[in-house]
């Protein structure tokens, strides 16, 4: 059950069962949900087929005594059963409007505040130092931001954690790298791109060079044990990497609570082991200390490799371990792509076998494609960042000259930006994160379709109504006029905009951001049958006022619905 206003219906067929068949049965199972066809009905319950199994009589019966059982309550002016045995509810008006008004009079359209009490530490982006962030962590980053908006809106404490990759053994090739395939004048103006072309000379001469991953681990070995030198040029690595990762951050607008690094949670790795030992999980396994996972049907987890050094799973379950004790979370969301769905699983049960109670949830996502050419560079197939948001701020900008609207540069630019960079958030936002999806230019920018500029555009019709409205009528509040909801669209846009506060909660509970997309566009298309149907300034007085009051709520609802998805909502397009 997930909307108030179901609820209370809900409770009134929880009531009519219990009366017809007893409370023998169990009948919290019973469920209200919108009507899929609005001609029938503003609800329906259509769970007599299932109750026909335990009650043994007919499902039309059993709907048709349920409904005789009790009185309609004031809430209903219609109940009618249909076809096999739905029931159909109709509410009444006042009701309807009661309902929607108790929504728009708070100031995120009625999400209830579920996460109160709870914190949710959420590991996202997390990119690796000194290599260039891909469109992997793109996903990660976009779709764990909306989750991370979601649950704080939720009344979560969220901590959002950027776990980024620092530390291992690529720091000994790469600092050796650094040292030896780079010249001076590369060293002074290092740059990502830069310290990834030395990671992989460094790299390559593992392969070729005797004794080379001698002297890398050599490297590796006087970092670890805080050699100052060492230490110096991994500093600088991780601040270049970082200034290139936050300038990508600050144009998506998103931001942690933290940045601890694998680095951070070194020294803890000794004391992960020796705890694993103690308890008897790990054992030595061709010179490796491992955990074995036959039991759950998983590979072993290495902790431990045969040269001492510790790897990924390590960190992650000390990791873990740090995060209790510093933030007692109720649970940890880590948010990556599908190819490490084994890793955490491995992970999370050693950490359970640790005694671990805090909840784990691993969000994966398919990796996006890109049809040949979308974003090749000259250098080869690597998709960098922030080329991807160059070209989209660059297309958006090319639609707004085209649209001819009477913006200064500096204006069409800011535009641009809001709606380019919107529109690679929402491509991505937009579906089920677990499905394969190739991007295009064409339908991420799409006015006319399911799109981040589709969004912003209803979005920007609705306040451009209000706008004039506001200069007509000299009412700022149409919040506070009547609502008359004579017409099915108008009924049914109400219907929709009370959904909103269950499929907040419903795209937190599955992590899935798309399910509020979802609800976002079908919004969007219904207001703008509404919108095409209804005159607004043109109508009567008070048909007028309840239009405009439509407007603003819709408006509302949207505007808070597309900042959780972190997409921008400019007034004017
Ligand atoms: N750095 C990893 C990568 O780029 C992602 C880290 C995810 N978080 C974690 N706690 N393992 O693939």
């Amino acid at each position: 059950m997930i909307n108030k206003c179901e609820m209370q219906l809900l409770e009134w067929i929880k009531a009519a069962f219990e009366k017809a068949f007893g409370s023998e049965h169990d009948w919290s199972w019973l469920q209200v949900q919108p009507a899929s066809d609005k001609q029938f009905g503003d609800f329906q319950c259509s769970d007599a087929m299932q109750a026909a199994r335990t009650l043994r009589m007919a499902p039309r019966a059993i709907a048709e005594a349920a409904v005789a059982a009790l009185p309609l309550p004031e809430t209903l002016t219609k109940v009618e059963v249909a076809g096999p045995g739905f029931i159909n509810l109709t509410v009444n008006k006042e009701w309807l409007s009661s309902q929607v008004e108790s929504l728009a009079a708070t100031d995120n359209f009625g999400i209830p505040n579920v996460g109160k009490g709870s914190t949710v530490v959420i590991d996202y982006s997390s990119p690796n130092v000194a290599k260039p962030m891909h469109i992997g962590h793109i996903r990660s980053t976009v779709i764990g931001a909306a989750i991370d908006r979601i649950y704080r809106a939720l009344g979560y404490k969220v901590i959002a954690d950027n776990h980024m990759g620092d530390w291992g053994t690529q720091f000994g090739i790469m600092i050796k790298g650094y040292r030896t395939c780079l010249t001076e004048e590369e060293r002074e103006n290092l740059t990502v791109d830069l310290l990834e072309r030395a990671y992989v000379a460094s790299y390559n001469k593992t392969k070729d060079e005797e004794g080379w991953i001698d002297e890398c681990r050599a490297e590796l070995v006087k970092l670890q044990q805080g050699d100052p030198e060492n230490r110096a040029v991994w500093k600088r690595f991780i601040e270049i990497s970082l200034d290139e990762f936050n300038r990508v951050y600050k144009r998506l607008d998103v931001s942690f609570d933290l940045y601890r690094g694998e680095s951070y949670y070194h020294d803890m790795l000794a004391e992960t082991i020796q705890l694993l030992e103690e308890k008897g999980l790990a054992e030595e396994s061709e010179g490796a200390l491992v955990v074995k996972l036959e039991d759950e049907g998983m590979p072993v987890c290495i902790v431990r490799k045969s040269d001492g050094g510790f790897n990924y799973a390590t960190t992650d379950i000390a990791t873990v371990r740090s995060r209790i004790a510093d933030f007692k979370p109720d649970k940890i969301v880590y948010v990556t792509d599908e190819r490490q769905q084994l890793h955490f699983k491995q992970f999370f049960t050693v950490c359970n076998k640790l005694g671990c109670e805090t909840k784990l949830e691993h969000v994966w996502f398919g990796l996006m494609r890109l049809p040949e050419g979308t974003f090749s560079t000259r250098e080869g197939n690597v998709i960098k960042l922030e080329v991807l948001l160059d070209e989209a701020e660059r297309r958006a900008l090319e639609i707004i000259k085209s649209a001819g609207r009477d913006l200064s540069e500096e204006e069409q630019k800011k535009l641009a930006a809001q709606i380019g960079i919107s529109a690679i958030k929402y491509a991505d936002l937009s579906h089920d994160p677990q499905t394969l999806i190739t991007f295009t230019w064409e339908k991420a920018l799409a006015l006319d379709g399911n799109s981040g500029p589709y969004l912003q555009y209803a979005y920007a019709r609705m306040c451009s109504l209000l706008d004039k409205y506001a200069d007509r009528v000299e009412n700022t509040a149409p919040l506070n006029n009547k609502l008359l909801l004579d017409t099915p669209v108008e009924r049914e846009l109400v219907l929709k905009l009370l959904q909103f506060p269950g499929t907040v909660l419903r795209a937190s509970e599955a992590y899935k951001p798309s399910i509020l997309a979802d609800y976002l566009f079908t919004l969007a298309q219904l207001y703008s049958r509404f919108y095409q149907s209804s005159p607004v300034l043109k109508a009567d007085d008070d048909v007028r006022d309840s239009r405009i009051k439509l407007c603003a709520m819709a408006a509302k609802a949207m505007n808070e619905g597309m900042t959780l998805l972190g997409l921008s909502t400019p007034r004017r397009i």
